[in-house]
């Protein structure tokens, strides 16, 4: 790739002003190495003032907040070291790379790890679990993060590379404190290794949260090993109730060895409680998080319990046949031999881009982000900018088939793909796609900001779930928050459209 894209000095697209999350004010160098030990010594050259870029929904939120402001960004998106889902002789390697949707979609993780498909499937809206890597969702290092308490009630290893050479670290050593890790000066976690679990094994995970798509107010995973009607393992692990991902130590040693029944469920969840340490914070009380610690280690290990009895096939909540968008975002085999590619930040590149089946060629600066190419430079203002930051959804476009948020991505990250805007649904002579049709047959509108993100991921949903129950339809479009109306409308004009889309 890097012989194609000329660097050239930038005159006219540096110096906007930071009024909000609209544009990406930081200037940085951007890098895309070629192997993972590059990757490493990039990041020893610059001496804890560079960030790893994989999904990027993370690090583009807290560098538009200005709580981090790297010299260098460097994309590892496409290293296949960081790649796959693939069994091994002693269970399951997942890349660093994997992501969220893709472990939530994959069979074995459903069938041998339930807990982890359901944090996976609980995780954030549709479009964040397509773009956010597990990586991403370990390295961050916060106390919601989803996938970590069912990862630590597995007992998940990471293989971390660096300058001194490779080091394994169960997950539990990992997490010091919030948005701390272990990972030192230069090193990358390669990829989690997770132990085939033993006979009997039955795990699950359970989110509260405000809304759908929000982060957690409290979570729990249980990962116990059954026996006739006796418990004769268990780890307990819970997000968002300390300053970690932590485990209930004292609650799992009730558990260990007795009985299984209702009660002893019942004081496991009195002693979780006492054991969690929860704050008050933007999303909750103390008193709730502990208060509600009860009811979900009651829950969750009544679910794991039954799982336990035999069958561990056993599915995730929500999870059915999907086709599966998640790994096909990666692109990493597609690139995985191409060279180091390096531009400054007072330099810009010229990158390609297939847009509603036209060819772009156009100079980008490294902090440009592929929203604003297509709203100020293509001028299809269908993609909207509404809060900047992920959480909207207004900003939805394909790229490469996958529905992506164009307000977290840099523009010169996507060269060479194909994008679709909500302006290449109808054909070039004007003909709307059949969705649009039954949108406009259902009465099913929303505003200018709402509308594009539903059409988008509409067409994305009859891809992954050709068949959608009502309830995969609202799970699936959850990352659109409109603060004015329903979605009755909208979900019956994705109904409607079923039939035509299969
Ligand atoms: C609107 C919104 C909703 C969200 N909802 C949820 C949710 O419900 N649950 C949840 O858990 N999270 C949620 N998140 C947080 C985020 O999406 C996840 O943490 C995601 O998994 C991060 O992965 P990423 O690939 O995007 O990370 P990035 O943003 O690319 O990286 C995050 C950090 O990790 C570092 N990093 C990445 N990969 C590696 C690696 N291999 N080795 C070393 N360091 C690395 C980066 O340098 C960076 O500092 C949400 C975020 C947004 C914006
Ligand atoms: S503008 Fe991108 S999610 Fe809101
Ligand atoms: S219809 Fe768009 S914000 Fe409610």
């Amino acid at each position: 790739m890097s012989n194609q894209r000329s660097a050239e000095p930038i005159h006219e697209h540096h110096g906007h002003p930071m009024t909000n999350s609209h544009i990406l004010v930081q200037e940085f160098e951007y890098v895309e190495p070629a192997s993972l030990d590059e990757a490493v010594s990039l990041l020893v050259e610059y001496g804890g003032r560079a960030q790893l870029l994989a999904g990027g929904t993370n690090l583009l939120v807290q560098m538009k907040m200005e709580r981090l402001a790297p010299d260098c960004v460097i994309n590892v998106g496409h290293l296949p070291e960081l790649s796959g889902v693939a069994p091994t002789d002693g269970g399951l390697r997942l890349g660093a790379l994997t992501k969220i949707r893709a472990l939530r979609n994959a069979p074995l993780v459903q069938a041998e790890y339930a807990a982890l498909a359901e944090a996976c499937a609980a995780f954030g809206s549709a479009q964040i679990q397509m773009m956010g890597t597990l990586g991403g969702n370990l390295c961050n290092g916060s106390p919601a993060s989803d996938s970590v308490p069912a990862l630590m009630a597995f007992d998940a290893q990471l293989r971390l590379v660096g300058p001194a050479g490779e080091r394994t670290l169960p997950v539990e050593e990992f997490l010091l404190g919030p948005g701390q890790t272990a990972l030192q000066d230069g090193e990358i976690l390669v990829d989690v290794q997770l132990p085939r679990p033993r006979a009997g094994t039955g795990s699950a995970f359970i989110k509260i949260s405000r809304v759908a798509a929000d982060l957690a107010k409290a979570s729990v995973a249980v990962v116990l090993v059954r026996e006739g009607d006796r418990v004769v393992d268990c780890r307990l692990t819970f997000g968002s109730v300390g300053p970690t991902v932590l485990r209930a130590r004292r609650a799992e040693a009730v558990l260990a060895g007795n009985p299984f029944s209702a009660e002893l469920a019942l004081e496991a969840g009195q002693i979780a409680a006492e054991e969690v340490l929860p704050i008050d914070d933007v999303r909750s009380t103390a008193w709730y998080r502990r208060e509600v610690v009860k009811a979900l280690t009651y829950d969750v290990l009544q679910a794991a319990w039954k799982r336990a009895e035999g069958d561990k096939g056993t599915r995730g909540q929500g999870d059915k046949e999907t086709r599966g968008h998640g790994d096909k975002g990666t692109r990493d085999t597609e690139h995985g031999t191409r060279d180091t590619f390096r531009i400054a930040p007072e330099e810009e590149c010229l990158i390609e881009l297939t847009v509603n089946g036209v060819g772009y060629e156009i100079f980008v600066a490294p902090n440009e982000l592929l929203l604003n190419v297509l709203r100020e430079r293509l001028e299809l203002t269908g993609t909207k900018y509404g809060c900047g930051v992920g959480e909207c959804g207004a900003c939805t476009v394909h790229i490469d088939g996958v529905p992506a948020l164009a307000c977290l991505t840099l523009a010169v990250a996507v060269d060479g793909s194909e994008i679709l805007t909500v302006e290449g649904l109808a054909s070039p002579d004007g003909e709307l796609d059949p969705l649009q049709e039954a949108f406009i047959e259902q009465n099913a509108f929303q505003c200018g900001y709402c509308m594009p993100c539903m059409l988008m991921m509409t067409k994305s949903l009859f891809f992954d779930i050709p068949a959608p129950t009502e309830d995969d339809v609202r799970d699936y479009l959850k990352g659109n928050r409109c603060r004015c109306t329903g979605f009755a409308s909208i979900v019956r004009a994705v109904m409607a459209s079923v039939g035509e889309a299969e």
